[in-house]
C-alpha cells in the first residue's frame, strides 16, 4: 500500500523525531585522531594543504594528546616524520628504540595513559627513496625482505608501549609476519589493525605533504590497490582476517564507500575507515572559499562512512567533531514549525541530560 497512507513525511517534521528514528548515529568514542611528530622542541608546523593540522614535536604531542583526551577522543595514530638526514635505504629509523613514534609513545603513555595508542607501521616516512619497502637491483620493493623490517618495527612501537600497531607498507603476508613475531616477543596482547584494502590514491596528496613521504620516483601502484577493483578488496580483506588483523581498514574512505560496505560484509572484525587528507583538505579549501559548510559537510561525509558498514573513522577531524558532537542544550536547538516547544525545564537540567546521554558514547 503505498500513498497517501504512507507518508514518509510524518518521521521528518521534527528534530525530535528525526532523532528518535535516526538509523546512524556518529559518536566521539568511534575517532581515531592522527597525529605526525617531528623533531625539536615546542614545535607546531601547521601542514599548508591541511589547515588545522600540525606536525609536533613530542613535548607538543603530549599537549595534543591531552586535550583530545579531555575531548574524549579515545585514540591516536601517530606518524613519525624525521629530517631527511635521519633517512636511509631501508628506512631503518622506523624501528629505531628513540625514534619518534618510539620517543612519542613513552612520553604520551606516561601523561596520558587513558589513551588508545596506535602506531603507524610503515618505511616512506623513512626511507630516502620514498617508498614503503626495501628495493632491490631493479627498484621494486622486495616484499619479503620488507616484512621482517615491519615485523621489527611492530616489535619496537609495542616495546615502547603501542596498544595497535597499524601495518600500512600494503606486503603481501604483512599482518601474518607481524603476529607471529609480535607473539615470540611476548606482545601477543598488541592488537594489529591492518590497513587491509589501502587503494594507489590521489587523495594522499597533502599527507605527503605532511609526512614528506612522496617517493622519489615512480608510484605505489605495484604495491598499493587499483581503485577499479572491489573484488578484490575483499580477497585482502579475508586473507588479513584469516592471518590475524584484529581491525581491518578500508582507505581511503570518501570514494569508497563501496569497499567499505563489501568490508562490512565480508569480515565480522570491526571495520575502520581512513578519512583521508585529500578528503579533508577539498572540504577545508572549499570552505576557506565560503563554498561550503565544513561542520555541516564533515558531519555528513563521517556519518555516511558509518552508514556504509564503518565502526571506526579515522580523521583529521575528530577534534573538532569531538566538540561538534558534544550535545547541546535542547533549548538552543529551534523547534521546527509545528513541533512543540519544550517547557518547564532549567537549562541545568537540560544540560545535565544531555551530558549523561553523551557519556555512553
Ligand atoms: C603510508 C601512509 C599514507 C597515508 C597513511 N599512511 C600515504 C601513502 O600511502 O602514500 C595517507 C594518509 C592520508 O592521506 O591522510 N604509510
Amino acid at each position: 500500500m503505498g500513498f497517501p497512507v504512507h507518508r514518509l513525511r510524518r518521521l521528518r517534521r521534527s528534530e525530535g523525531v528525526r532523532r528518535l528514528v535516526r538509523e546512524t548515529h556518529v559518536a566521539v568514542g568511534d575517532l581515531i585522531a592522527p597525529l605526525f611528530l617531528c623533531d625539536g622542541e615546542n614545535q607546531r608546523q601547521e601542514i599548508h594543504a591541511m589547515p588545522g593540522v600540525f606536525r609536533y614535536s613530542i613535548d607538543a604531542a603530549v599537549e595534543e594528546a591531552r586535550l583530545l583526551h579531555r575531548l574524549r577522543v579515545p585514540a591516536l595514530l601517530l606518524f613519525g616524520v624525521p629530517p631527511a638526514e635521519r633517512k636511509d635505504p631501508t628506512g631503518k629509523e622506523a624501528w629505531a628504540s628513540e625514534g619518534l613514534v618510539q620517543c612519542a609513545l613513552r612520553a604520551i603513555r606516561e601523561a596520558v595513559p587513558g589513551m588508545v595508542l596506535i602506531a603507524d607501521t610503515c618505511f616512506c616516512e623513512y626511507t630516502d627513496h620514498g617508498h614503503c619497502g626495501v628495493l632491490n637491483a631493479g627498484k621494486e620493493v622486495m616484499n619479503d625482505r620488507t616484512l621482517e623490517n615491519l615485523a621489527q618495527t611492530a616489535v619496537s612501537q609495542a616495546r615502547a608501549g603501542a596498544d595497535i600497531v597499524a601495518p600500512s607498507a600494503m606486503m603481501d603476508g604483512q599482518v601474518s609476519a607481524i603476529r607471529r613475531m609480535l607473539d615470540t616477543q611476548g606482545f601477543e596482547y598488541v592488537a594489529i589493525m591492518s590497513y587491509a584494502a589501502k587503494y594507489a590514491s590521489a587523495f594522499y596528496g597533502p599527507f605527503r605533504e605532511a609526512a614528506h613521504s612522496t617517493p622519489a620516483f615512480g608510484d605505489r601502484r605495484q604495491y598499493q590497490m587499483d581503485y577499479h577493483n572491489r573484488r578484490e578488496a575483499v580477497r585482502e580483506v579475508q586473507l588479513d582476517e584469516e592471518e590475524g588483523a584484529d581491525i581491518l581498514m578500508v582507505k581511503p574512505a570518501l570514494a569508497y564507500m563501496d569497499v567499505i560496505r563489501a568490508a562490512r560484509e565480508a569480515a565480522n572484525t570491526p571495520i575502520a575507515a581512513y578519512n583521508v587528507s585529500g578528503e579533508y583538505a577539498m572540504v577545508k579549501a572549499a570552505a576557506r572559499n565560503g563554498w561550503i559548510d565544513e561542520k555541516a559537510a564533515a558531519l555528513e561525509i563521517v556519518t555516511g562512512f558509518k552508514r556504509a558498514g564503518a565502526d571506526l573513522v579515522i580523521t583529521y577531524w575528530a577534534k573538532d567533531l569531538a566538540r561538534w558532537l558534544e550535545p547541546e542544550p535542547v533549548e538552543t536547538v529551534k523547534p521546527d514549525a509545528g513541533s512543540a516547544k519544550p517547557s518547564g525545564q532549567t537549562g541545568l537540567g537540560r544540560r545535565k541530560t544531555a551530558r549523561v546521554e553523551g557519556e555512553k558514547h
